[in-house]
Formats: structure tokens, C-alpha cells, sequence
């Protein structure tokens, strides 16, 4: 069975509704998904060596930055798993398209991700859901195909 991490980073919610639907859709998917809330304090670092795959989600900050705590524990994971899949929350309503989901952007590049980060205004309810669904498969399908996983 694929195991998948999904880390997170959520102030008010909506990043953390995005992580669990993407879980719930793995599972359904037949794949393993466990979750791993990025916190201020980083006394509980996650092992990527104890997972095929590695999903990373965060929120935008001002002017399209990268929230601190996802600079630091990106710092401090210090390796770079592989492969890293991005998604992120936004608002367009703080800088236009320029800066939706820039954070998100600016990972997907650092992790070399395989794929375009999902990338949701908000909530990901409604019209969103069906986006998270179609990524969320994009991600079980690439993992069928690329990875080889041991059986456990
Ligand atoms: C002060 C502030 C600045 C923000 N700046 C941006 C931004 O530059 N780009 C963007 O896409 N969203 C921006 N947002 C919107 C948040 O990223 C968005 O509300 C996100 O869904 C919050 O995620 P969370 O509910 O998981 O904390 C900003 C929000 C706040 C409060």
C-alpha cells in the first residue's frame, strides 16, 4: 500500500479542510494517508522515510509569503522527500492572481514537486470540491505508476 504524509499549515481552517479531504479521497483511493499539522513548535518532526510520498500544504501570508512556521519546518526537515506534492489556500482578494496561493507556488518549486499545486480560494467547498478531487487523483495515479512500494 502507497503511504502518503500530508503536512499541513492552517490558521483559520481552511487548509486544514483541504488536507482532510485529501485524505478522505486517498483512502478511498485504497492508498494510506496520515496527517501531520505543522505547528509553532516543532518538537514532533514527522520521518519521510516512513512514507512513499510526501504532501505539503499551506495557507498564503502577506503580500504572497510563505508562512514562517512552513519556512522552518521546511528548514528543519532538512532532507527533501521525493516525490512532494504541493497544495495551498488563498485569497484573491489580497493582490489579484500575482499572489494567489504564492506560497504554494514557491514550494512546488523548492520540492521539485511533479505536479502543478492544487490551489483553492478558501474553503474548499462547493464548485472546489470537484478540484480536490481531480488533483487528489492526479496524486493516487501518479504514485501507482512511479513508485515502488514495499509491501507491508
Ligand atoms: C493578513 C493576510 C494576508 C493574506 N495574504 C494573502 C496573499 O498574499 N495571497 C493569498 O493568496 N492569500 C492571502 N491571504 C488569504 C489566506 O491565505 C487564506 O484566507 C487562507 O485560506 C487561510 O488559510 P487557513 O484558514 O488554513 O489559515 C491572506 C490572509 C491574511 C489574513
Amino acid at each position: 500500500m502507497v503511504r502518503v504524509l500530508i503536512c499541513y499549515a492552517s490558521y483559520s481552517g481552511n487548509t486544514e479542510e483541504v488536507a482532510e479531504g485529501i485524505q478522505k479521497r486517498l483512502l478511498e483511493m485504497g492508498m494510506d494517508g496520515d496527517l501531520y499539522r505543522i505547528r509553532p513548535r516543532l518538537t514532533d518532526l514527522p520521518n519521510p522515510s516512513e512514507y512513499d510520498a510526501f504532501v505539503i500544504g499551506s495557507f498564503t501570508w502577506v503580500k504572497g509569503s510563505t508562512p514562517k512556521l512552513v519556512k522552518d519546518f521546511v528548514a528543519k526537515l532538512g532532507i527533501k522527500p521525493h516525490p512532494v506534492f504541493v497544495f495551498g489556500t488563498g485569497d484573491t482578494q489580497f493582490g489579484g492572481d500575482g499572489l494567489f496561493c504564492r506560497a504554494a507556488d514557491k514550494l512546488a518549486r523548492f520540492y521539485a514537486s511533479p505536479f502543478p499545486p492544487l490551489k483553492i480560494e478558501q474553503s474548499p467547498r462547493g464548485d472546489q470540491e470537484m478540484i480536490v478531487d481531480e488533483w487528489t487523483k492526479g496524486v493516487a495515479d501518479y504514485c501507482r505508476q512511479n513508485l515502488i512500494v514495499s509491501a507491508s
